[in-house]
């Protein structure tokens, strides 16, 4: 496997596992439970600034390449490079309502926060899922390296501080929260 697409599926996992924290308190949201605002806005500017700015736009490129060659999957690469920008403003969204309910926690604010957060991660997991199940294993099957290489050359070297290799400064909570899940 090209390590690229190594490291897509690598973010893929983290990306899930994080959905995985962001659901769990949703759920105590549901049940009128306390729930820790901060996790769950970690949760968020971590979405917001590894998966959304780091690893769609290398998926852009790629998507892009497979389209180009293949026609049968160039629907489907187009429309999920259009999701990229609505999923970015999706998060932006809910990351605005959880701030607002976390300065006024109206039981009404409360319920449109648990439902808005529900669709966000399923939002989030259908598009993980098409990429698993169909995307990436089509641009692993019709790619060459060359065009795999040249994808990687677009992505940017900063490292997932979720990625275990070292204890992360920042995210720290959010990496606790994970930990039990790997
Ligand atoms: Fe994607
Ligand atoms: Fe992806």
């Amino acid at each position: 496997m090209h390590p690229l697409a190594q490291r897509l599926h690598d973010d893929h996992r983290r990306l899930t596992q994080v959905l995985g924290v962001l659901e769990a308190q949703i759920d105590h949201l549901a049940r009128a439970e306390e729930i820790d605002f901060d996790l769950m806005l970690d949760a968020m500017t971590y979405i917001t600034e590894f998966p959304n700015r780091l690893h769609h736009p290398v998926e852009d490129v790629l998507f892009a390449r497979l389209a180009a060659i293949d026609p049968t999957a160039s629907d489907a690469c187009l429309t999920q490079i259009a999701e990229h920008e609505r999923l970015f403003h999706d998060s932006a969204a809910f990351y605005a309502l959880l701030e607002a309910v976390q300065m006024d926690e109206a039981t009404l604010m409360r319920d449109r926060l648990a439902d808005a957060g529900r669709e966000f991660i399923a939002a989030q997991r259908a598009h993980l899922l098409r990429e698993e199940r169909e995307l990436l294993p089509r641009a692993e099957q019709r790619l060459d390296s060359a065009q795999w290489d040249l994808a990687a050359q677009t992505a940017s070297a900063v490292r997932d501080p979720l990625d275990g290799t070292a204890t992360p400064a920042r995210y720290q909570s959010l990496y606790q929260a994970i930990c039990p899940l790997r």
